[in-house]
């Protein structure tokens, strides 16, 4: 008997754990990710790197004392220093030990800092984020959430709940699209603007795994475009951080960007994403997973995400949960 309420364990992929311009040259930090810490650490020379908590000597915990001494990372113990390829290089009286610090894949791509989490203790990616779209974010914000990043993923396809709960006239404009890690979902949004009246605006939505949702919208009534970016992180088990990044270009007279004008679209468009996380956050905070939802016509896309979403859970027995049957090939994503 399967059960209708299997909880989600956690999920495989690149996740978001801050920005890089949090972690100044010569400073670490300690983030959490899937129950664990992990410590970032930023040389005076720039280079960025995370690595698990525990110093391998002794097994204290970088982030309580730890510092970063040029391109090297110094425990607070006993004063071991570790370099870039994570092996240590010195210690006050010159002893050194082979061996060395446990190194967690890290990326950056547009100023965003990712983590790769696989099971066990991080292991090596099995696939690549997509490049950096080339853009800074221009206002951030994050708030933690009683869910699951799937649970926050599965928002973008499910359309009924958008026209619903969110009162907007968003529509699937064509099946979402699947590419290994990457599902694409095409979405129609007709809305009203002060003096443009309605604007129907088309905006493919990227999601790279279950830790990053991309979104770029082309306003052709202004000649803008924006960019969202939507970045849920497991913390522990159903409690998840929730990050949301945008960043816009909207010409003025002239055709110039000025600075001030795109930050100010950009805290425009983050306002109004956080007001629509704000209206899931009571659903999500009190719903329950169903493996097996009843998907009524024009829900095909969920299932399809939901087999999608299967391949982020190595070991994990996909027979014993059906809404997470995942075949051999995700590219034919013809649901049940
Ligand atoms: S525990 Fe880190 S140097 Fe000893
Ligand atoms: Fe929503």
């Amino acid at each position: 008997m399967v059960e209708r309420s299997a909880p989600l364990p956690y999920p495989s992929g690149w996740f978001c754990v801050g920005r890089l311009r949090e972690l100044a040259p010569g400073r670490l930090r300690t983030v959490r990710l899937m129950g664990e810490d992990v410590v970032l650490y930023r040389t005076r020379r720039g280079a960025v790197r995370a690595v698990g908590p525990h110093c391998p000597h002794l097994g204290a915990h970088f982030g309580a004392g730890g510092t970063v001494r040029g391109e090297e990372l110094v425990c607070p113990f006993h004063g071991f220093a570790f370099g870039l390829d994570g092996s240590c290089t010195g210690s006050p009286d010159g002893v050194r030990f082979r061996g060395g610090l446990a190194g967690r894949h890290l990326r950056e791509r547009d100023g965003m800092l990712f983590v790769w989490a696989g099971a066990p203790d991080g292991g090596d990616p099995s696939w690549e984020l997509p490049p950096a779209v080339g853009v800074r974010p221009l206002a951030w914000w994050s708030g933690e959430e009683p869910t699951h990043p799937q649970e926050v993923m599965e928002n973008i396809v499910d359309f009924r709940h958008v026209r619903v709960l969110h009162g907007l006239d968003t529509r699937e404009a064509a099946p979402p699209e699947v590419a290994g890690p990457l599902f694409t979902v095409h979405q129609r949004t007709t809305a009203r603007f002060p003096g443009l009246g309605p604007v129907s605006l088309e905006q493919p939505v990227t999601l790279a795994g279950l830790g990053l949702m991309h979104l770029e919208v082309e306003l052709p009534q202004v000649g803008g475009t924006l960019w969202l970016w939507v970045l849920p992180t497991p913390l522990a088990p159903w409690r998840t951080r929730v990050c949301v990044a945008a960043a816009a270009t909207v010409p003025v007279p002239g055709g110039r960007s000025v600075r001030a004008v795109d930050r100010a679209a950009s805290w425009a468009a983050l306002r109004a994403t956080v007001r629509i996380i704000g209206q899931d956050r009571v659903v999500l905070a009190h719903k329950r997973y169903l493996a097996q939802p009843r998907l009524v016509p024009g829900e095909r896309s969920i299932g399809l995400f939901r087999r999608w979403a299967g391949q982020f859970y190595p070991g994990f027995h996909s027979e014993a949960v059906p809404g997470f049957r995942f075949e051999a090939s995700p590219e034919s994503g013809v649901m049940d």
